[in-house]
């Protein structure tokens, strides 16, 4: 199929790329020339297990290409994904100004049958709106499809998420619109729910929503564990072994961060409130999020009596591991806070320290761990990267100016570090 992708960031990228890689012809288009120039000389604007593999070799086998061009791409391609960014207003309203644009263009250009695919993450009715919008400036006669088909895809393992889906989405509501992409998803091997547009929409901000919201809920119990002297992780593993919950997404932390939870939460409950729902349930779920960052820096300011004027060694920035996303990532309120109760922050991120560098101004970058814990009161730990569990932490003790590490993520033994001589403080655990 010849398909344009319209918007290179996370979605629009690993989606493209993907879809190459299954042997399609596909068009990336962004507006940012930039982006695109990166691109076109094989540099990837962000970092992602897997991309720039199968970004080559589809640009190799000429099945990939990019271009600012969006008129030439939609003229060239039968079917269409919007994958423009839909960041938030200051309201928490999905910022929609990107779609309409890219709608109405395409409807300029339009001279044969196209289908339109919603992949961004949108509220519902914004499909109905692109719909609108093409009916309002496309040629009279020309027909086309639009059809809403949200991403799953996770950061830091989004070509696997891609590639292996748990399920496809597809809301589609003519025969065409179906036909076309029950074809293009039928190499992946998983579940395929054919639903209405608005359904389609809806499944994707309740799933994000969800998700999050188990996360607050394991947060908010491991505070009662911290409280009671009970551990977290035992009683996640005691509730994941019900099936109908499920051990995954049950790791309490500092919550919760990324481009996707904390944007998606506020437009799912400003679109609730326009359609005359009040969701509590996920006011409350941003809430637990945001006190948890304060629950960290409570236990750091326990863990060292008092935090003016010392110096706290950060392992980890990125919202999580396998990424460079430093957006929304709990690290930078965190680390404000703390700087703002006279801490001096040097840090260490194996991946996200460029993007850091231009939110962070005060603190001290180090080239590795250790040197981060060279001369530092206090080791934190804010992101669970693989390569922070293996730390030698005999070493990591002789360089700490006193043995005292704070463990956001939960990644090393209690007992192991109280064995070696450390005060460990973790999330939930005693
Ligand atoms: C998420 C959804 O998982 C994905 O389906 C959607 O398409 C985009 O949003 P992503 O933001 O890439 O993906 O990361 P995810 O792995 O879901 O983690 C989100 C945040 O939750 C991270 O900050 C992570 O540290 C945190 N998290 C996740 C927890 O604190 N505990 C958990 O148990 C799981």
């Amino acid at each position: 199929m010849k398909i344009a992708v319209v918007g290179c960031g996370y979605v629009g990228l690993v989606s493209g790329a993907c879809f190459a890689g299954m042997g399609h012809r596909v068009i990336c288009v962004d507006v940012d020339a930039k982006k695109i120039a990166m691109l076109k000389k094989g540099q990837l604007p962000i970092y992602e297990p897997g991309l720039e593999e199968l970004v080559d070799e589809a640009v190799r086998k000429k099945n990939l290409s990019f271009t600012v061009d969006l008129k030439n791409a939609c003229r060239n391609s039968e079917l269409i994904f919007i994958a423009v960014g839909t960041p938030p207003k200051p309201d928490g309203d999905a910022d929609l100004g990107f779609v309409e644009n890219v709608a109405r263009t395409i409807a300029k250009e339009i001279r044969s049958y196209k289908l339109i695919v919603e992949k961004s993450t949108v509220p519902v009715q914004t499909g109905h709106r692109i719909f609108e919008t093409l009916k309002m400036h496309a040629k009279k006669g020309v027909r086309f499809d639009v059809a809403s088909n949200p991403e799953f895809l996770r950061e830091g393992t989004a070509v696997r998420d891609f590639m292996n889906p748990d399920r496809v989405i597809l809301g589609a509501e003519s025969k065409k619109a179906r036909e076309i992409l029950t074809d293009l998803y039928r190499p992946l091997k998983c579940p395929v729910l054919v639903t209405d547009i608005k359904s389609a929409e809806i499944i994707k901000h309740a799933s994000n929503s969800f998700l999050a919201a188990k996360i607050s809920f394991i947060n908010a119990i491991s505070n009662i564990c911290d409280a009671a002297g009970a551990d977290v992780e035992q009683v996640a593993i005691g509730m994941g072994l019900d099936r109908r919950i499920g051990r995954d997404f049950l790791n309490a932390g500092i919550g919760f961060g990324g481009f996707c939870f904390p944007k998606d939460l506020s437009a799912f409950i400003r679109i609730s409130e326009k359609l005359g729902h009040d969701f509590e349930l996920l006011k409350n779920v941003q809430k637990i999020n945001e006190d948890q960052k304060k629950v960290f820096v409570r236990k750091v300011e326990h863990a060292l009596w008092n935090i003016s004027s010392k110096t706290l060694g950060v392992l980890g920035l990125s919202f999580k591991p396998n990424t460079d996303d430093m957006r929304y990532a709990p690290s930078l309120d965190i680390i404000s806070d703390l700087e703002s109760r006279g801490a001096k922050i040097r840090a260490y991120d194996p991946h996200a320290m460029a993007k850091a560098k231009t939110h962070l101004k005060n603190v001290e970058f180090c080239k590795d761990s250790y040197a981060v814990c060279r001369g530092s009161d206090c080791l934190l730990v804010l992101t669970e990267w693989d390569e922070f569990k293996e730390l030698d932490l005999a070493k990591v003790k002789k360089l700490l100016r006193q043995p005292v590490v704070v463990d956001g993520r939960n990644i090393y033994d209690p007992k192991k570090m109280r064995a070696l001589g450390f005060r460990y403080f973790s999330m939930g655990r005693p």
